[in-house]
């Protein structure tokens, strides 16, 4: 290994590792555990140990059992190995290392295969809150937890099979620009679907409403902010509000949505792929988020 890598370690934003895997082309990695630097494993401690009291108070039940499941270090961060073997009997899934951010359609086909494409990298000690993009520890901390629970990773599979859905419905069209148009609706349809659940979900608790979406675990402000604070609006989840809902991304979110279960997720994601099939997805609200050339391509490509 190059000792300016070694010197580099895996902070985001300023890992050639990672660059240089990227200027390949290689989406799919390794987790190159010895380049972490004394200052990464800090960072994984200072951001664990903070926010560790807020998950037991915040946290739905099978979230906290998951971090227990997989044995999360606190002082260090973690090898994908160490958790994949003790997550995979669990569910089946494993966290899979990449580079970046992964195209619509091979993120969502992952997810059919019960991989998690996952970030490697991990914030600097100085920009502890805000990070426009994700890294281990929203990944690991906030996301794979929750992999161990039965009925979320089936639901995460079939998002998995919703994509191959909106493959298979807008193969068929002949015009060019429709097509676009309609997947372009379907995948904000998803997209939004996925941001208010998986992402900034909340769950009916005992009482009052505990986390599960993986932004709030992961945000040591945000996750207290979205159960305690009088100024975010929460409302039982409704698939017609969800799909047309612009998703804000910079900021705390202002509205949240409330799920039953687990299993009631998984159904919800049903009666997405239903509503698919019936057309209910091709006309959504615009706004937030923009479909992207890469995850529109990715879906086109899929078709081919
Ligand atoms: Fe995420």
């Amino acid at each position: 290994m190059p000792q300016t890598l070694a010197v580099a370690g895996l902070t985001t934003g300023h890992a050639p590792f990672v660059e240089e895997a990227r200027s390949r082309g290689d989406l799919y990695i390794s987790q190159p555990y010895e380049l972490y630097s004394a200052e990464n494993h800090e960072a994984w401690a200072k951001l664990f140990a903070r926010i560790r009291p807020r998950w037991e108070r915040y946290a739905n039940d099978r979230f906290l059992h998951g971090v227990e499941a997989l044995a999360l270090p606190h002082d260090r961060v973690p090898r994908l190995a160490d958790i994949n073997r003790r997550l995979q009997p669990l569910t089946g899934f494993q966290a899979k290392p990449v580079s970046g951010y992964v195209p619509g359609f091979l993120f969502f086909d992952c997810l059919r295969r019960r991989e998690f494409p996952t970030t490697i990298t991990i914030r600097s000690t100085g920009r502890m809150d805000y990070l426009p993009e994700p890294d281990i520890f929203h990944d690991v901390a906030g996301h794979v937890p929750m992999h161990t629970e039965r009925a979320f990773a089936d639901t995460l599979v079939r998002f998995g099979d919703c994509a191959h859905t909106a493959v298979e419905l807008t193969a068929r069209i002949r015009d060019h620009q429709e097509r676009v148009r309609r997947l372009t609706n379907i995948i904000k349809a998803m997209s939004r679907f996925f941001w208010f659940t998986v992402e900034f979900g909340l769950m009916r608790g005992p009482h009052g409403p505990v986390a599960y979406g993986s932004g709030l675990l992961s945000s040591y402000g945000e996750l207290e902010h979205a159960i305690e604070a009088e100024e975010v609006q929460r409302y039982p989840i409704q698939m017609e509000w969800v799909i047309n809902q612009s998703a804000e991304i910079d900021h705390y979110q202002p509205l949240l949505f409330i799920i039953d279960s687990f299993d009631h997720l998984f159904d919800l994601v049903d009666t997405l792929e239903r509503w698919m099939r019936e057309g209910r997805l091709d006309n959504v609200a615009p706004g937030l988020p923009e479909v992207h050339e890469g995850d529109l391509r990715s879906f086109m490509d899929a078709a081919s």
